[in-house]
């Protein structure tokens, strides 16, 4: 697989996979880890990070904040260049803040203005439960009963994904009642990967907004917010941006929002207009950007880890990242093909994870074989069986290892 990658392009990613720490089993050994999806690997480069801050606040304490090597102030912006690069963006339309949830939250105070007979939100059927709380708890705060007013497209009789034509039909079938698309870019269970540009410029041609969950699509696939007109968008960095367990997340509002101030918001003092934050005003005058939705001073140890992974993914340009990732994920499905067991359910249109079922239904079964044999998938209710094979840290040998484990499960060599 790696041969139809230069030589130059081999030795990157050679490099870049040998800064991550790798887990081990309780025997020692080095696992072959697909669950990227969920939880990245530690870069190399995070403990230094952390220590460096760690070792900012011993010495410096509260001047850490203005004269730390890098400023603790500052510090969200640090990762703005890369962030911006991943999301096809602005920099002035990403920022660092919160948790994607919380930032959900932000995001629809902004964004979801139900008017008239305009009160609906449209999503995927079987989004992720903490959108669909988000989404009930927002309308019910407005006091509109969610159960009228969450509009889900479900896919077609005996099928796991959802056909694009669906979707746009959706939207222009309930045009004259919704307030709201909101998708996930990468549907976190099937690996769906959803065409975020024509599901916004649908949502658009009937006049209304366009937002999307990126928790499993930054830093997975390829996207061009910008470019694509998308109104907002919200990601964690836990999974593909390896920021570590409940790492800092952030949001992309298009910069056609950048200084409306006819949007509702909730402000906070970090979203204030910085040469006046610390003159202890009154009146919110929000920093233009998406920055001003920043509501709090971040946890500045967690961005120093979400830079550490940052830097590893700026040694790559995008379209070497995207084939490597392809690469993988084709050599990934032809040994899933090998067995007829097996029944893929994410569809062509994805990124780095495959979900899968078994005919015979003994997932959770398969699951325990393959952990028992140094490799890690993840298993979901229904029954489904998750696993990213991600650019920038899965090796061929860890594929081998997958194959090998599925061997021995299905035909017991
Ligand atoms: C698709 C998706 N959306 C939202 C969330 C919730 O994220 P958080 O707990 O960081 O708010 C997750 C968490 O895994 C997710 O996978």
């Amino acid at each position: 697989m790696e041969e139809f990658l230069t030589e130059e392009a081999q030795n990157l990613f050679k490099k870049i996979q040998n800064e991550f720490q790798r887990p081990v089993s309780d025997k020692g050994e080095a696992l072959a880890y697909f669950c990227g999806n969920s939880l990245g690997l530690q870069a190399k480069g995070t403990s230094a990070a952390i220590s460096e801050v760690l070792n900012d606040w011993a010495e410096l304490a509260v001047d850490g904040h203005f004269i730390a090597g890098r400023r603790w102030y500052d510090y969200p912006t640090l990762l703005t260049p890369s962030l911006a690069k991943l999301c096809g963006a602005k920099e002035s339309e990403v920022a660092a803040m919160g948790t994607l949830t919380g930032n959900l939250h932000l995001m629809l105070v902004s964004f979801f203005q139900p008017e008239g007979k305009r009160t609906k939100i449209l999503m995927e059927a079987g989004a992720f439960p903490s959108d669909h709380y988000a989404v009930e708890t927002q309308l019910k705060f407005r006091g509109l009963n969610p159960s009228e007013n969450i509009i889900e497209v479900f896919p077609r009789e005996g099928e796991d994904s959802l056909q694009t034509e669906d979707i746009l039909k959706a939207i222009h079938d309930h045009s004259d009642e919704l307030a709201l698309v909101l998708f996930s870019g990468v549907q976190f269970l099937s690996g769906q990967a959803f065409e975020i540009q024509a599901i916004t410029a649908a949502a658009h041609s009937i006049g209304v907004k366009a937002g999307f969950d990126l928790a499993h699509a930054i830093g997975n696939i390829r996207l061009e917010l910008h470019q694509w007109n998308v109104d907002f968008a919200v990601w964690c960095s836990y999974k593909y941006l390896n920021g570590g367990p409940g790492s800092v997340a952030g949001i992309f509002v298009h910069e056609r929002y950048a200084s409306d101030n006819s949007l509702p918001r909730f402000g906070g003092w970090f979203g204030h207009d910085e040469s006046r934050r610390f003159l202890l005003e009154k009146g919110f005058n929000p920093i233009l950007g998406a920055r001003g939705w920043q509501l709090s001073n971040e946890n500045i140890l967690s961005l120093a880890a979400i830079r550490a992974s940052l830097e590893l993914f700026d040694l790559v340009n995008p379209d070497l990242l995207e084939k490597r990732r392809n690469l993988l994920n084709y050599k990934l499905q032809e040994i899933i093909n090998q067995f007829q067991e097996i029944l893929t359910i994410t569809p062509k249109s994805r990124g780095a994870q495959i979900s899968v079922k078994l005919r015979t239904g003994n997932e959770k079964a398969l699951f325990a074989h393959l952990r028992d044999n140094g490799v890690v998938v993840d298993f979901r209710e229904p029954g489904i069986l998750r696993m990213a094979a991600t650019p920038l840290y899965t090796t061929e040998n860890d594929i081998s290892k997958l194959e090998a484990a599925l061997k021995t499960f299905f035909r017991g060599q």
